[in-house]
């Protein structure tokens, strides 16, 4: 069993939150002890929103270097920054506005953009200033946030949508039929594989046969493919979510 892979189960959505507000922090922590600054692509969703809540307030927005904080967005709905359906305004409520994170750290994807396909190729392009890639080369986030989609979705990479077969891109623009807003912009899972550390976020009943399935079948959907190739993967689950797992699975995967 690979070693990177790690599960962490709590009691409920509350102990989720705090779970994951402490792991970002963790991760803020290392980064810049290692490199001087921390690279971390936001989720949208609800269950990343309670995340973001807690790392607003004490003892965790305390405890991260936001000065040395650079905050990306692993996908957006094709709306303006100020609409109630944008990743960006969510991110940006609950968190960015309350900690004391330099504007101009924050890189949000244009959603409002006539176009979607040059917003993509745009994100690219900041991608690659922002990590200083060369031309091929992939962004190395130090974290990647990431919920779970009801059918299995991470960032907006969709079940079987091309997107989330893409090889060469970094971001591309997407068309979900069945989201509540269907166009939208995306990391691609080679951008989210190269993270330096990767973390779901799963909360809830409702979720606990995708998330049996995207454990079990790696690769069949869509949250199954994402595994940083050089980089820990961690998955912070809640016992609602996580009930449906076996102990078959869950020794490995917690070990
Ligand atoms: C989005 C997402 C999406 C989300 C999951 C989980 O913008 O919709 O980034 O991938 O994270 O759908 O969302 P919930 O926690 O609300 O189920």
């Amino acid at each position: 069993m690979d070693q990177s892979l790690r599960l962490m189960i709590v009691d409920d959505a509350a102990a989720l939150a705090d779970a994951a507000a402490g792991a970002i922090v963790d991760a803020a922590v290392a980064a810049v002890a290692a490199q001087q600054r921390f690279t971390v692509a936001l989720a949208g969703g609800a269950t990343p929103r309670a995340t973001y809540m807690r790392l607003a307030g004490p003892p965790f927005a305390e405890a991260v270097p936001w000065d040395r904080t650079w905050v990306f967005f692993g996908d957006e709905r094709c709306v303006p920054p100020d609409h109630a359906e944008s990743n960006y305004r969510m991110a940006s409520e609950t968190l960015l506005s309350k900690v004391g994170i330099p504007a101009e750290h924050v890189y949000r994807m244009r959603g409002e953009a006539d176009d979607p396909e040059t917003a993509a190729t745009e994100y690219a392009r900041t991608l690659a200033s922002a990590f200083e890639t060369k031309r091929g080369g992939l962004p190395r986030f130090d974290l990647v946030l990431l919920g779970l989609g009801l059918d299995g979705h991470v960032a907006s990479l969709f079940p079987g949508s091309p997107a989330a077969r893409e090889i060469f891109r970094t971001v591309v623009a997407v068309h979900a039929a069945a989201a509540r807003i269907p166009q939208r912009l995306t990391l691609t899972f080679p951008a989210i594989n190269a993270a330096a550390r990767v973390i779901f976020l799963v909360s809830g009943a409702e979720k606990e046969k995708t998330l049996k399935a995207a454990l079990s079948d790696g690769g069949l959907l869509p949250a199954g493919i994402a595994r940083p190739a050089d980089g820990t993967l961690t998955w912070i689950v809640d016992r609602p979510a996580a009930s449906l797992l076996s102990p078959e699975l869950l020794g490995p995967l917690s070990r």
